[in-house]
C-alpha cells in the first residue's frame, strides 16, 4: 500500500494541464468520493494496527498535497478566465495588424497622381468587350495579322465577345461618347493568352493615356512621358524613344528607360540590354479619330499605354511578375510602409 501511495503522490505532483476539463479530471481521479485517495482511506481500516500510524501519515500527506494541487489548478483557471481580473497595463500592446494596399494598387495610385497633376482625368471601361471597341475602331483591319500581336481570349464568336487585350477600348468609348478635347488616363486589367513566366502573365494591368485637342503634337507626347518617368523614377532616369508600330498610332514609338534593377548592367528583366520598355505610344491614327466621328483635320492627339506590373517591378526591384498574383502574404506584407 505504501508503494501505491508514493506512486500516487508522484502522479499528483507531476500532473499538468490547464483548463476546466483538466481540473475536473484531476478532481475526479484523486479527490472525489470515488477517487483514489478516498478508497485508500477505506483500505487503511484494514491495515494492521502497528503499521497504521506510518501509512496513515503518508496517506494524509498525499491528501494534503492533492488538495493543494487542486486549489492551485483552480486558481490558475480563475485568473485565466475571470473577466473581472485587472489587466496588466505594463504589458506591451498587441500590435494591431492592419492590412495594406497591394503593390500594384500603390503603383497605379502613384501613376494617377502624376497624371492628375498634368490635368488628366481618370476614365473606366468594360473588361468584357466587343471586337469593334477592342480592334476594329482602333484601325486593326479585318483578318490583319496585327490582331495576333495580342493573343485574344474570346468569350463568344459571331458576334465576337472577348476579354479586352488592352485598355485602348476605353479611348474609343470616351471619344464616341463625347466631344474633344479629351485628356484622360485609363487604368485597368487586361487579358492575353500568353504563357505565364517571370515576364508575362495571361492577365495584367495597364494605364493608357489619351490627349486629343487642337494642335497636339509629338513634342507634347515626348514631354509628358519624360515628365512622368522623372516623377516616377527620379530625375536621373534616362529615357529613349524607339520607332515602333501600332495600328492605332502613326507615328508610333516604344519608350524605354534605364533598367533600375541592374542599373544598366544587364539582367533577366531587361533581357541583358540595360533598357526596359515601359510604354507604347504614338500620335492617334487619323482613321481612329474618323471612326469616332472626330475630324482629323481639326483635331490631333497622342496616346500611350504602359504596364503597371512593369512599372511596379522597376519601382520596387521585383524580378518576377508572378509574385503580384500569387498572394503570398510574406511578399504582400513588405509593402506595409510603402506609400
Ligand atoms: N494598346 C497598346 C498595347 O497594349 C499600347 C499603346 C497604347 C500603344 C497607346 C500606343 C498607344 O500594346
Amino acid at each position: 500500500m505504501e508503494e501505491r501511495i508514493t506512486k500516487l503522490l508522484q502522479e499528483v505532483q507531476q500532473f499538468s494541464g490547464a483548463g476546466r476539463e483538466a481540473v475536473e479530471t484531476f478532481r475526479l481521479k484523486f479527490i472525489s468520493k470515488k477517487g483514489a485517495i478516498h478508497s485508500l482511506f477505506d483500505e487503511l481500516k484494514k491495515v494492521p494496527a502497528e503499521e497504521k500510524k506510518k501509512v496513515g501519515k503518508i496517506l494524509n500527506e498525499l491528501k494534503q498535497s492533492a488538495e493543494a494541487k487542486l486549489a492551485a489548478l483552480a486558481q490558475a483557471l480563475e485568473s485565466e478566465q475571470s473577466p473581472g481580473s485587472v489587466p496588466d497595463l505594463t504589458l506591451p500592446p498587441i500590435p494591431n495588424k492592419t492590412g495594406n494596399l497591394h503593390p500594384l494598387t500603390l503603383t497605379r495610385n502613384r501613376i494617377i497622381e502624376i497624371f492628375e497633376r498634368l490635368g488628366f482625368n481618370v476614365a473606366d471601361g468594360p473588361e468584357i468587350e466587343d471586337d469593334w471597341h477592342n480592334f476594329t475602331a482602333l484601325n486593326f483591319p479585318e483578318n490583319h495579322p496585327a490582331r495576333e500581336m495580342q493573343d485574344t481570349f474570346f468569350v463568344a464568336k459571331n458576334p465576337d465577345v472577348l476579354l479586352r487585350t488592352h485598355t485602348s477600348n476605353v479611348q474609343i468609348r470616351m471619344m464616341t461618347s463625347g466631344k474633344p478635347p479629351f485628356r484622360a488616363i485609363m487604368p485597368g486589367r487586361v487579358y492575353r493568352n500568353e504563357a505565364i513566366s517571370a515576364r508575362a502573365h495571361c492577365f495584367f494591368h495597364q494605364v493608357e493615356g489619351l490627349y486629343v485637342d487642337r494642335n497636339v503634337g509629338f513634342a507634347d507626347l515626348k514631354q509628358t512621358l519624360y515628365h512622368f518617368a522623372k516623377e516616377m523614377f527620379g530625375k536621373d532616369i534616362q529615357i529613349r524613344f524607339r520607332p515602333s508600330f501600332f495600328p492605332f498610332t502613326e507615328p508610333s514609338a516604344e519608350i524605354d528607360i534605364t533598367c533600375l534593377i541592374c542599373k544598366g548592367a544587364g539582367c533577366n528583366v531587361c533581357k541583358q540590354t540595360g533598357w526596359v520598355e515601359i510604354a507604347g505610344s504614338g500620335m492617334v491614327h487619323p482613321n481612329v479619330l474618323r471612326n469616332c466621328n472626330i475630324d482629323p483635320e481639326e483635331f490631333t492627339g497622342f496616346a500611350f499605354g504602359m504596364g503597371i506590373e512593369r512599372v511596379a517591378m522597376l519601382r520596387y526591384q521585383i524580378n518576377d511578375l508572378r509574385l503580384f498574383s500569387e498572394n503570398d502574404i510574406r511578399f504582400l506584407r513588405q509593402f506595409h510602409t510603402v506609400i
